[in-house]
């Protein structure tokens, strides 16, 4: 734990990553890669998890990381990898998919892909990588969670997701009231629309990216690097006092 200690340190250094390891989920594109560039330029060691090796080897070698291929839903191969990185100091549960369908016609293969990824990847990875932290005594946990999971998004339909998102920020909440007192944080930004592949299908829509645009008082969509410094803080001790957060980051969106 750093203290900022004036004579010595500046502000800024409560956001310095040097020797801390970061592994973050879905990096390998999108929201995660930039968080993984954030926090690999604050000095951490960053480990890409990610279930496509084609975009993922590359990304971490862009950023001198380190790539492990990773299905989040597969609870054996996230135990195995926790097992072999006992060293994770900020683990980033970034990794999330999304389906569009009409909560009446929801195929539940849907359904059960969309909870599979977005909420028992995220507590599979927090159990056995938490675990470790535990054991060490510290650690910093940041999910990327959605305003998804704090008002319901239209006109695409999506109660899955929204579901799933609203799962987050309180699964958020209650492993950070137990895992407070033994040095373990955790947090969650929850982004607005942003741009990356996930939305590129949204935005070729005319009827939703108008909506998208109109109910974003800021008037755009966010770029990944704009999500970025919210983990980076979230995950430094510049946030040493903050726990169970979600910090909206949605150019305005939930105000209206
Ligand atoms: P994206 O689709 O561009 O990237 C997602 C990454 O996660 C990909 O690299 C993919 O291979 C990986 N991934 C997917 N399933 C996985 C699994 N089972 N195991 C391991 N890796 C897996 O998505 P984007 O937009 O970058 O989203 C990242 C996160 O941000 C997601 O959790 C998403 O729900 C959330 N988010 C996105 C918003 C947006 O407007 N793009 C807004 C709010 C939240």
């Amino acid at each position: 734990m750093t203290t900022l200690t004036p004579s010595t340190s500046t502000i800024l250094d409560l956001f310095r990553l040097g020797g801390r390891h970061a592994l973050v989920t879905g990096g390998a594109q999108g929201i995660g890669l930039e968080i993984a560039r954030g926090l690999a330029g604050a000095g951490a060691r960053v480990t890409i998890a990610d279930m496509n090796p084609e975009t993922g080897e590359e990304a971490a070698r862009d950023l001198g990381g380190a790539f492990e291929t990773l299905n989040v839903t597969d609870v054996g191969a996230v135990r195995a990898l926790a097992a072999r990185l006992t060293d994770v100091d900020i683990l980033v549960n970034n990794a999330g998919i999304v389906r569009n369908t009409p909560a009446e016609d929801t195929p539940d293969d849907d359904w059960r892909a969309v909870m599979s990824v977005n909420v028992d990847g995220v507590f599979w990875c927090c159990r056995e990588f938490g675990r470790n932290m535990l054991a060490r005594g510290r650690g910093s946990i940041v999910s990327t969670a959605s305003m998804s999971g704090l008002i319901s998004n239209h006109p695409q339909p999506q109660a899955a997701y929204n579901a799933s998102k609203a799962a987050v920020i309180h699964l958020t909440r209650s492993l950070a009231g137990e895992w407070a007192g033994r040095g373990v944080r955790v947090n969650a930004v929850a982004p607005g629309y942003t741009a990356t592949p996930l939305t590129k299908r949204g935005l070729e829509t005319p009827e939703w990216r108008d909506t998208w645009l109109k109910e974003t008082p800021m008037g755009r969509l966010a770029e990944p690097s704009e999500i970025a410094p919210a983990v980076l803080y979230l995950a430094s001790d510049a946030a040493s006092f903050v726990t169970g957060h979600t910090l909206v980051v949605d150019g305005g969106y939930t105000v209206w």
